[in-house]
């Protein structure tokens, strides 16, 4: 790799979705990845802005989601977090890529169309009249694909449900260099971990996802007896033993998953240690190892809240550095299209 790149929205709590799928990701490679390869994490505020927000929720959400950041082992002298809205150059290269965009390629979005089923009381046209659904919301994919082609990025982690939107990057990547005859932009990687799809704790065929109501997700804030509590409730089956079969027991399986992923070892190990045990015992177990592995995370949330002038140098420092490639690579782009 050469640049990685990753953005998170500023809504609300990250859960152990987002940070098993991607930010576990984000800190590691602050090992594995060479000196030399830049590492950038916008917090994507313009995307949270595709549906209706209160402004000062959303000021609170950026603080908080850098301090979570920062809590989960974002190291800000190896990393570079920021507000994406800093930097006006991803908006205008988002515009750019607009332009030379098929709507097609965006009404085969997965995300997009499940907005719009989700939307399916109303007929067409009342879908694109006052359901809610935005211009920003169609063209979403196309700010993330200036997102992280504004930084000539090579490597992108991300979980699961962010891969068509990369696909998609790469595909408005070849377009772009294709109708200017250069090759402007690389086509960027997904990096995904054993963790790519966490689900909902509710209901095993979706997601986790911050959308939907508190009891389904972990957010790495949950105090233990939430967690306790959100464990206890959630989907499991009759059967008195522990086994791993996302066919068959696709809400164990989940639950299989995440305690694999938190304590570090494989699913085999986890199976050969629970097997046996009944599904009260196994989720005492999971509450347990969620417990012990969000508690130092939640310490140092506690603290930074105290230390928000840190955190906002902290950001500052990444717009600046972000800033710096971004004007640089937009210059080149601007030429390239005519406009300088
Ligand atoms: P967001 O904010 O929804 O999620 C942040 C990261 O968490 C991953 N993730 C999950 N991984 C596993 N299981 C889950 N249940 C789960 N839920 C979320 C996401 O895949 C993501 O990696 N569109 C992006 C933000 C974005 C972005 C970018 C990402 C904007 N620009 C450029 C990469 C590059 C999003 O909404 O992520």
């Amino acid at each position: 790799p050469e640049l990685i790149l990753s953005g998170i929205q500023p809504t609300g709590s990250p859960h152990i979705g987002n940070f098993l799928g991607a930010l576990s990701k984000w800190v590691s490679l602050q090992r594995t990845a060479h000196d030399s390869v830049t590492l950038l994490y916008p917090i994507v505020d313009l995307h949270a802005l595709t549906i209706p927000r209160d402004p000062e929720q959303l000021k609170k959400s950026k603080i908080e989601t850098a301090i979570v950041l920062l809590a989960c082992g974002i190291d800000p002298a190896r990393s570079y977090i920021f507000e994406q809205s800093r930097i006006p150059a991803h908006t205008e290269l988002a515009w750019l890529f607009n332009c030379i965009t098929p709507m097609g390629w965006l009404s085969r979005m997965t995300q997009w169309k499940l907005k719009l089923k989700t939307n399916s009381q109303f007929s067409e046209d009342e879908v694109l009249s006052f359901s809610g659904l935005c211009l920003g919301l169609f063209s979403y994919p196309v700010l993330q694909a200036a997102d992280i082609l504004l930084y000539k990025a090579t490597h992108v982690p991300i979980g699961d449900d962010q891969v068509q939107h990369l696909e998609l990057t790469r595909d408005i990547a070849q377009m772009f260099n294709k109708m200017y005859h250069q090759n402007v932009f690389p086509l960027p990687l997904s990096i995904t971990t054993s963790a790519k799809r966490i689900m909902s704790l509710y209901d095993p065929s979706k997601k986790m996802s911050k959308s939907d109501p508190e009891n389904t997700r972990i957010n790495l804030s949950d105090p233990p007896t939430i967690i306790a509590e959100k464990i206890k409730k959630s989907t499991s089956d009759s059967l008195k033993y522990i086994t791993y079969d996302p066919e068959t027991r696709p809400a164990i399986a989940n639950l299989v998953t995440i305690y694999a992923t938190m304590q570090g070892i494989t699913i085999d190990q986890v199976v050969a240690e629970h097997g046996k045990s009944d599904i009260k015992t196994f989720k005492d177990a999971l509450t347990q190892v969620l417990v012990e592995k969000l508690s130092p995370i939640q310490e140092e949330i506690q603290r930074l809240r105290l230390e928000q002038g840190y955190v906002q140098q902290v950001l500052k420092n990444g717009a600046e550095k972000a800033s710096m490639i971004a004007e640089n690579n937009l210059d080149e782009i601007r030429s390239i299209v005519g406009l300088k």
